[in-house]
């Protein structure tokens, strides 16, 4: 287990904190694809191109095209395409296709609805609408790069503010890990155990 001892001249955050989402990134491999999928299925508006035959953050000898789509706060996805990068190595295990993704809001529960529908009128596999837990409704499919999206609307008003509950729950989520490490228990079970427990906070 990884020592995190603290650091003793760390010093407090002087009150930064991002203000919204500029972008999100990833690499495509067919801009035309993503292109006509961000604009006309989504709806964004095309919001900024870059291409150059380096990187200009670390100097990479990578040739490609930037593009950005913007959503109704400003925020943008965006994505790079460049050629003669081979695709990318099968995760380890079907989990990491499930859990990364990206979510964008809806504005209400119909919205959420119109856009399953859409989605599916386009040939989309769409899964959902889900209820999570009283918190948000959402639905699940993938861009034609393969990137999973999520479209999402708050159920509960205060859905990003349950700040109390959520150091609890890390606080038992690292103590469960924890002690099934020092114990040298299967650490999945121990933690599947607890969270029959604690599923009893959202039984209805
Ligand atoms: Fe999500």
């Amino acid at each position: 287990m990884q020592a995190t001892a603290p650091r003793p001249l760390a010093r407090a955050n002087p009150g930064l904190v991002p203000q919204m989402l500029n972008h999100a990134a990833w690499v495509t491999p067919d801009v035309a694809a993503t292109a006509d999928f961000y604009t006309r299925i989504m709806g964004m508006e095309l919001a900024s191109t870059i291409f150059d035959d380096h990187v200009p953050s670390t100097g990479d000898d990578f040739p490609y095209f930037h593009i950005f789509f913007r959503m109704a706060d400003g925020s943008t996805l965006a994505f790079f395409e460049a050629p003669g990068v081979p695709p990318p190595s099968k995760p380890s295990h079907p989990a990491y296709d499930v859990f990364n993704h990206i979510a964008l809001q809806a504005r209400d529960r119909d919205e959420v609805l119109k856009w399953a529908d859409w989605l599916r009128s386009n040939g989309l596999d769409v899964i959902g609408p889900v209820d999570h837990k009283g918190i948000i409704l959402s639905i699940y499919f993938h861009d034609p790069a393969g990137i999973r999206l999520e479209i999402t609307t708050p159920i509960d008003r205060e859905w990003n503010r349950h700040t109390e509950q959520g150091y609890a729950d890390l606080a038992r989520w690292l103590e469960c890990k924890r002690r099934a490490e020092r114990e040298g228990r299967d650490v999945p079970t121990a933690l599947k155990a607890m969270i029959g427990e604690v599923r009893k906070r959202y039984a209805a």
